[in-house]
């Protein structure tokens, strides 16, 4: 299909949870833009083309939808996408580092320093290259290097404009977003091409929301918002832990700090721990930075929140060995949401896959259910399939179980008949609700052993 009647050529290499759902709603926004999205898996850019597509998320079918085929396209074909775009968003993954130098912190930037020399070596016009992968602050500066360094007197200007959306509710956050962060080079073409992007984001985003800051500002903006937002949970995670020790209510101690508006009520839910690709990964990335350029008190703070996030994943399996009479060998087990939050089936760093492994060293016989993420529990837990069941309908899951574990907080948990349930288990029967979604009276009533996290617990015993 010829660009020639589009007024832009935008591509986005990478077309997973942030570049297919980002340029999705770019697409569906500007119709005036051709849109590309280009992946090496070709399983993933056939299931875009489908209506079966690599990632769930509430509302991105009907985007998808809208755009697709009309100025929105998926390709495997990366070299001729390059050619043809001027402005080229890199969302490719940048886990953290398993070997070498910085391994188990710093950010693996293999794929990205991959995409950039590929696009050295196909481009033949000048592009603006935008970081849109979470990247350590500093990473323009050497993409620049490696891109400015072509012999063909072909220009790239490297802007960083990082993700805020969350899974789960990406769509949302993609059509009306807190804001939008551009960062560039503060020289005549860096503001050139900055502008370039502002004007992508002004067909629906306020001007008020778009900020544009210098670039290092723009990169290190992402670690830091996702450094605070996992060091909340990972502060009221530490107080459930002291709630269970004096008889506090952690809901009740968030409710009330949550209303002092210096602090706000978000992300104060106490819970089994952070899970997602990014929280665990951008934190080492940050604590990495930190130590890198000497400074260790910073890097220490930041990394406390890591290991409390660790505790407090430990700390929900001792105390379900305690309360089970410190011993869980062949009791049926059915965790309740794999998922490592609710409205995705993203599994990574999902705090269940910790749970899962913890009960089977104890020889527990583990049952998964989740609504959405089944088929990645299943690659998550390969090594341990002959040990583990999946069951697709909780009611089978809990039936002749000793305990369900709650670990995704999805909202079709709320409403099950755990009368039906209760019927269905093994006596006595245990419910530990690593979300504190259940109606834990109820449940009481019930017959269930109720454990919830920072909350006084409730049982027959
Ligand atoms: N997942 C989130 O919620 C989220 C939110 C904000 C930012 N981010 C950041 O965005 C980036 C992407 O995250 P994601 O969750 O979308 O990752 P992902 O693993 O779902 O997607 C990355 C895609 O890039 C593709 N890829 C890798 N190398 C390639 C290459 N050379 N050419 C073409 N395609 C290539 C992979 O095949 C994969 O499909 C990461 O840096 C992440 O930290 C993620």
């Amino acid at each position: 299909m010829s660009g020639a009647k589009f007024s832009k050529n935008i591509l986005c290499i990478g077309a997973g949870y942030v570049g297919g759902p980002t340029m999705a709603v770019i697409a569906a926004k500007c119709p005036q833009y051709k849109v590309t999205v280009v992946d090496i898996n070709a399983a993933r850019i056939n299931a875009w083309n489908s209506d079966n597509l690599p990632i769930y998320e509430p509302g991105l079918l009907d985007v998808v939808k809208q755009a697709r085929g009309r100025n929105l396209f998926f390709s495997t074909d990366v070299d001729s996408a390059i050619k043809e775009a001027q402005i080229i968003f890199v969302s490719v993954n940048t886990p953290t580092k398993t070997f070498g130098e910085g391994a188990g912190k710093a950010a693996d930037l293999q794929y990205w320093e991959l995409t950039a020399r590929n696009i050295v070596k196909v481009a033949s016009s000048d592009k603006i290259i935008i970081e849109k992968s979470t990247l350590p602050v500093k990473t323009a500066e050497a993409m620049g290097r490696i891109l400015n360094a072509n012999e063909k007197g072909i220009k790239f200007e490297v802007l960083s404009n990082p993700e805020f959306l969350a899974e789960g509710t990406a769509i949302e956050d993609l059509e009306r977003p807190d804001r939008v962060l551009i960062g560039s080079q503060l020289t005549p073409e860096g503001i050139k091409a900055r502008d370039e992007v502002v004007e992508i984001y002004a067909n629906w985003v306020p001007g008020e929301k778009i900020l544009t800051s210098n670039i290092w500002s723009s990169e290190l903006s992402k670690l830091v918002a996702n450094a605070f937002l996992a060091q909340r949970i990972s502060s009221i995670n530490s107080i459930s832990a002291l709630c269970e020790k004096t008889d506090a209510n952690v809901s009740e101690v968030s409710r009330a700090i949550g209303m002092d508006t210096r602090i706000g009520s978000k992300f104060l839910s106490s819970s089994v721990g952070f899970g997602g690709s990014c929280f665990q990964k951008d934190i080492l990335n940050l604590v990495y930075i930190c130590q890198s350029y000497g400074l260790t008190e910073v890097a220490d703070y930041w990394e406390r929140v890591v290991l409390m996030n660790e505790y407090q994943k430990r700390r929900f399996v001792q105390n379900m060995l305690k309360v089970m009479f410190n011993t869980v060998a062949g009791k049926r087990i059915a965790l309740f949401g794999f998922a490592f939050k609710a409205d995705t089936g993203d599994t990574r760093e999902s705090p269940a896959i910790d749970v899962a492994k913890q009960l089977i060293e104890e020889h527990a016989k583990v049952v998964i259910t989740d609504p959405q993420a089944l088929h990645n529990a299943k690659i998550d837990l390969a090594d341990y399939a002959d040990k583990i069941e999946f069951a697709a309908d909780p009611y089978e899951a809990a039936k002749g179980a000793h305990a369900i574990a709650v670990m995704t907080e999805w909202k079709e948990y709320k409403t099950l008949d755990y009368k039906r349930i209760f019927s269905s288990m093994e006596r006595p029967s245990f419910i530990f609700d690593g979300r504190n979604i259940l109606n834990h009276e109820e449940l009481f009533k019930t017959g269930f052993n109720v454990f919830p996290l920072g909350q006084p617990n409730h049982k027959h015993f």
